[in-house]
């Protein structure tokens, strides 16, 4: 035991010598399919020898801080609100998304999400407060002298940490809401002609009344998100740093940008040198099955098998709606594998087992695979890219219709309306991504684009953060945007005056900023 661990530590100092430099690595994670993510990530770190401290809740979703066989160091921070409260926010969020939706206007949605984003903002806060107001734990943290911190905006709190222990820091993440981080923060070019927001399920061809929406979107997100942020996250930022600041600004001096896409995924577009585009970093040659799903696997015969979960997160339905889906999987040829925790359906034919927990990597990367069914989390498509598996979207919330919306522009895959899906729905949908040879042929040609690039999305990922601990940043990267004041979504930034204490200034003048902004353009 003590002889293999001694080996394995030797190897990786042995590893990091010969690359010159062992760093030290903090985290300010984001938890559910962003921490699988970015644990891959992690691990490669801690293999190269360098040492890996995450910050953690003590309550959350999926980071098993209690694991004791974890790779990574864990410095718990005790916040105020208790897993069950987690939980429970968790379930009303899935709730909301699979069942209450349905019924809702526009209005009622967009009024749920804001509060959604309050109560998540709220327990950031509380989060960041554990810290903080923690002197003593500032203190062992700057005494650990990392040299870098890993973070993801959606979970804000990461670039705070960072600046009070006065390290760079790098963003690993897949979008924002209408990408304002990037766009706005990030100084990311982004003409809304052809590059359509997150969230929009646009594609890059669009009609002029798209691209109007799509103008619209980027202006509405701007004008929400500043106030928004103004409101609950300037003062606080300002405060903790003892000088008026804004959270955008703070997020404006990350290092690096990995974003997790590439352009298997994503639609052309202008980018900035320090974004690196590393999707499919946690993608993997499949390992052998377990035995009794291998057995399962090799009687489907020369038919296949379909792949079906919907995720780290939705692991129930409705038993409505899992029969009208188990109905419709039972009048395929195919065996189906089906990802699924709820009360088994009365509809589920022979050829369909449920597992509660699957290896989607190693079933998608099964010769035998003929097509996955999937919620659409970017986690997922990236796995059915890896192994060139055909998909049909059941997307629900977050990026998921975005993702469905990219692959089927590309062909690669079909969607389903949950909220409306029928037995023969899906029936079709099978028929139609199994039989018909085209989606097959379109991501297998996504397939070879991702494979073949000339250094893998994880070594890239790793490169540019060994890069910035060893140059203490990446400042030959930075774009001069970041000196003007506003930094609009096009190719003109427009210098304005910066308020005297941003604190003071109002939803007024962030309006008229955006605003103005956005009006110089048009005119030009
Ligand atoms: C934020 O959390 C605190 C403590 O749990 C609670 O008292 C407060 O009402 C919450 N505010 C919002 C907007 O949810
Ligand atoms: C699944 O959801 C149903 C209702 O939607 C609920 O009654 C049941 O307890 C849930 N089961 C699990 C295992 O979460
Ligand atoms: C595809 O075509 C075959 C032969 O025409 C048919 O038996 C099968 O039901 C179709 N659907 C699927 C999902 O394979
Ligand atoms: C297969 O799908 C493609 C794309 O949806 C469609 O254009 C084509 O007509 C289909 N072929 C058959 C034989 O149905």
């Amino acid at each position: 035991m003590m002889g293999s661990r001694f080996l394995w530590l030797l190897w990786a100092y042995t590893c990091c010598w010969s690359a010159g430099f062992c760093g030290k690595v903090v985290v300010w994670p984001t938890d559910a399919s962003h921490w699988i993510n970015v644990k891959v990530l992690l691990e490669e770190l801690v293999l190269r020898g360098h040492e890996v401290t995450v910050l953690v809740p003590s309550s959350n979703l999926l980071i098993d801080y209690r694991d004791t066989s974890s790779p990574f160091t864990f410095e718990v921070l005790q916040v105020p609100f208790t897993q069950e409260s987690l939980d429970a926010i968790m379930e009303d969020f899935l709730n909301f998304w699979m069942n209450e939706i349905s019924n809702l206007t526009p209005w009622e949605i967009m009024w749920r999400m804001k509060k959604d984003l309050e109560v998540f903002t709220n327990m950031s806060k509380q989060t960041c407060d554990t810290l903080v107001t923690k002197p003593q734990l500032i203190a062992k943290l700057r005494q650990a002298k990392f040299d870098i911190l890993i973070a993801d905006p959606l979970c804000v709190g990461g670039e705070l940490i960072a600046e009070i222990l006065a390290i760079p820091f790098v963003y690993s993440f897949r979008f924002s809401d209408g990408n304002v981080v990037e766009r706005l923060c990030g100084g990311l070019l982004s003409p809304p002609s052809y590059v359509p927001a997150s969230t929009m399920r646009l594609t890059d061809q669009m009609s002029f009344v798209e691209r109007l929406k799509n103008f619209l979107f980027y202006f509405y997100m701007d004008l929400f998100f500043l106030k928004f942020w103004q409101n609950e996250w300037d003062g606080y930022y300002s405060n903790v740093l003892g000088r008026p600041t804004t959270l955008c600004e703070t997020m404006g001096k990350a290092e690096i940008w990995l974003i997790r896409t590439y352009w298997d995924f994503e639609f052309p577009r202008p980018f900035l040198p320090n974004f690196e585009f590393v999707g499919g970093l946690h993608c993997q040659p499949a390992k052998p099955l377990p035995k009794e799903m291998e057995e399962f696997v090799q009687s489907s015969g020369e038919h296949g098998i379909v792949v079906f979960s919907l995720g780290s997160m939705v692991y129930n339905l409705s038993y409505e709606k899992s029969n009208v889906i188990a109905r419709a999987l039972s009048q395929i040829p195919q065996k189906v594998l089906w990802r699924y925790k709820g009360k088994k359906p009365e509809t589920l034919g022979s050829n369909t087992r449920i597992y509660d927990w699957i290896p989607q990597n190693d079933l998608l990367g099964h010769p035998l695979t003929k097509a996955f069914i999937t919620h659409g989390g970017t986690n997922g498509i990236y796995e059915a890219i890896y192994h060139g598996i055909p998909m049909i979207g059941i997307p629900m919330f977050a990026d998921q219709h975005d993702n469905i919306a990219h692959m089927r522009a590309k062909g690669a895959a079909t969607e389903l309306d949950f909220s409306t899906l029928e037995t023969q729905d899906l029936v079709d949908a099978l028929n139609t991504v199994i039989n018909n040879s085209t989606y097959k042929e379109n991501v297998l040609r996504l397939s070879r684009i991702h494979h073949d690039q000339p250094v893998k999305p994880l070594d890239r990922a790793v490169f540019w953060i060994e890069f910035v601990m060893r140059h203490k940043g990446a400042k030959h990267l930075r774009p001069a945007a970041h000196h003007l004041t506003w930094t609009v979504p096009f190719p003109l930034s427009v210098p304005l005056p910066r308020p005297a204490s941003p604190t003071a200034d109002n939803c007024l003048c962030a309006a008229k900023k955006v605003v103005y902004s956005h009006v110089i353009v048009v005119l030009c």
